[in-house]
This record gives C-alpha cells, sequence and structure tokens, in this order.
C-alpha cells in the first residue's frame, strides 16, 4: 500500500482504487497536460488523491454536495496546488459547472473536453460515521440523511408527511421492502401519537412490523428503510438520470466516464443508458450503419466488473459494487 492512501482522516483505500486509475490510464495519459478529470462525487478526495499522484499532469474538478467532504478533502489535496478544484454542488450540476465555472481548470475543460470521469456513487463512510448526520441504524440520531445538510427535507419529513402510499413507494422502489404497504401503515399509526425526530423509533418500529421470520434472511430489519429513505431525500436516482447525459457530452474523443453502483435501480440506470449510446440507430436488417446513425460510444468494460475476494474480505464496502464505463470514440457531428 501506498504511503498517501493511508494518511488522513478516513484514510482506508478507496474501493477500486487501482482498477479505477487503469481505466483512465491510456487516455489520461496520452492527454498529459491537457488531460482534465471529473471526481463527481470526491468525498474523502481518496481517488482523487490517487488520479493526481499517478498521472502527474493531469487535473481534477472534484464535486460534492457535501461541504464538510469539500473541506476536509481539499485540505487532503492541497499539496496538489492549481491542479485541483473542488467545486460543491449536486453533480447533476456539471454542465452548469462546466459552461460557466471560472478558473484554469474549467477554462482547459472548455478547451479540451473531459477527458476522464468517476462515479463513486452512494454515501461516504465519512459520512455514515458522523453519528448526527443519521445515516446509519445502529446509533439513535436525528432521521436527517441529507448529504447537503444545508438543503431539501429530511428523512423524518418523509415519515411525517408523506402519504400512505407514497411512504410505501419509496420503500419498494428504493429499498426492495416486502413490507412497504404494512411498514407504511406502522408509520401513519405512531406518527398520529408524535411526530418522528429520530431514528430509534423507526428502528424499533420496523423490528415490531417486519415478521422475525424474514430476518434470517434479509438482513438488519432496517437496512432497505434506511436505504429507501436516503434515496428520496437525496433524489440519487434524478441526480443520477439527469448526469449521465451531461459527462457522456463533455467527454472527448477517447475520454472515459466510470460508474460505481451499489444499488441495483442505480446499476440499471447505468446499463440501460450505455446501451442506448452504444447501439447503432439505423434500422435492423441494414448491413452498414446509416449515415449519422452509428454509435459514438462503446463500452470499455463487459458487462459489471466488480470487486476482488481479497478487496472484499479488507474492506466490506466494497462487495456490492457494479462497475461500468464508457468511452466515446466519435465526435457527436461525425458520421
Ligand atoms: C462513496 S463517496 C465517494 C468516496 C470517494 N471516491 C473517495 O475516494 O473518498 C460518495 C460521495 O459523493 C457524494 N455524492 C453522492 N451523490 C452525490 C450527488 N448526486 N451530487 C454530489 N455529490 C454526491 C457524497 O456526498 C459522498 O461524499
Amino acid at each position: 500500500m501506498d504511503d498517501y492512501s493511508i494518511k488522513g482522516n478516513h484514510g482506508h483505500v478507496p474501493v477500486m482504487r487501482d482498477r479505477m486509475a487503469a481505466l483512465l490510464a491510456d487516455h489520461v495519459g496520452e492527454m498529459g497536460d491537457r488531460a482534465v478529470i471529473v471526481d463527481a462525487t470526491l468525498g474523502a478526495g481518496g481517488h482523487a488523491e490517487h488520479f493526481l499522484t499517478v498521472f502527474p499532469e493531469a487535473r481534477v474538478i472534484g464535486l460534492d454536495r457535501d461541504e464538510n467532504a469539500l473541506r476536509d478533502a481539499g485540505e487532503r489535496l492541497a499539496r496538489f496546488g492549481d491542479r485541483f478544484l473542488g467545486v460543491k454542488t449536486r453533480f447533476d450540476g456539471l454542465a452548469e459547472v462546466l459552461a460557466a465555472g471560472e478558473g484554469e481548470i474549467l477554462d482547459l475543460a472548455r478547451k479540451e473536453g473531459i477527458s476522464g470521469a468517476l462515479f463513486d456513487l452512494g454515501v461516504s463512510s465519512m459520512q455514515l460515521d458522523q453519528v448526527e448526520r443519521g445515516f446509519a441504524y445502529r446509533t439513535d440520531a436525528p432521521l436527517d440523511m441529507r448529504m447537503d445538510a444545508t438543503q431539501g427535507i429530511t428523512a423524518a419529513d418523509i415519515l411525517n408527511t408523506y402519504s400512505h402510499g407514497d411512504i410505501a413507494r419509496v420503500l419498494k422502489t428504493y429499498g426492495d421492502e416486502r413490507f412497504a404497504g404494512k411498514i407504511a401503515s406502522a408509520v401513519l399509526r405512531e406518527r398520529e401519537k408524535e411526530p418522528f425526530t429520530t431514528s430509534a423509533r423507526l428502528v424499533e418500529l420496523l423490528y415490531d412490523t417486519i415478521p422475525a421470520a424474514t430476518r434470517r434472511t434479509g438482513g438488519h430489519p432496517a437496512k432497505r428503510t434506511f436505504q429507501a429513505l436516503r434515496v428520496e431525500v437525496n433524489r440519487e436516482l434524478e441526480s443520477l438520470t439527469n448526469v449521465l447525459p451531461q459527462i457522456t457530452d463533455a467527454l472527448n474523443v477517447g475520454g472515459r466516464a466510470v460508474f460505481m453502483s451499489y444499488q441495483s435501480h442505480e446499476d440499471k440506470l447505468v446499463k440501460r443508458f450505455f446501451t442506448e449510446l452504444t447501439t447503432s440507430k439505423t434500422p435492423p436488417g441494414l448491413p452498414v450503419d446509416l449515415p449519422g446513425t452509428a454509435p459514438r460510444f462503446r463500452q470499455v468494460t463487459r458487462g459489471a466488473e466488480t470487486a476482488s475476494e481479497a478487496e472484499i474480505e479488507e474492506n466490506p464496502r466494497a462487495a456490492p459494487v457494479k462497475v461500468r464505463a464508457i468511452e466515446r470514440i466519435a465526435e457527436n457531428s461525425e458520421n
């Protein structure tokens, strides 16, 4: 393990760190000091630090909606000087940042396009460790779960104000919760007595509502509900849907975008979008692509890549990851 990777507050090695660099290496290397990489989920800055180290000429734009993450990562990456720029935004603000943001790195990005991009989706271990933010269900904490603690609704707001149908939909769609309807009914009953404020009451309700017999197979009874509330609070699938065309539009020829998904919903969105981008628009049956219909992208990964057994043993957070990468092979105006 390199020395720099174990330093810092949240010092473990980021998920599939070396593979992420390998996926970007050829083109970023070729681009030399014209290479701009977008790390759209900066977090603790682990991947960004690795990119800045192994690609000594490249610049990195790091995005995060969490200002604590930006501050900590900014300190960690300060030694790279003007090769790094941190921007606080939801990542689907990317097109706007690229169009109107100020600074040398953004000027370079506008001139050369983006040579590499990484989306390491979801919450960071740093966020999970900050008990007061309410992401973890094992400790009693405010039901907040906002990655950007300065705006938007909290998990408590959802539980206290959504209709029965909407709570059930959120739990079913984003948590694959079999007992979504039952849980929604219990939430509505409980909130009549007193609004929800902290997590322990919700966890207790889940223990009471989910049949004990299903717990053996389903993991902790709060896991799916907490995941679903987090996805809803942070509009996670909405920002992913929005950013897919933004980042692929911004790639230069040879540039790659890599997505690390930890939930099947995320991976499905990425997979569907990649399939669309890499499929010819020529009607089936014709021997050659009609002008303007050939795909301008190719899939780099075959199916989804996963972390090695050894990495999962070392870092269980890597277990669910599914990695897909896409590469631009032609300009929008070509063929
Ligand atoms: C899994 S962590 C990234 C860890 C990072 N790769 C590292 O090496 O430290 C995900 C980070 O992305 C941020 N994030 C998640 N969804 C986001 C979104 N839609 N817009 C902006 N930031 C987001 C979270 O706040 C969190 O800090």
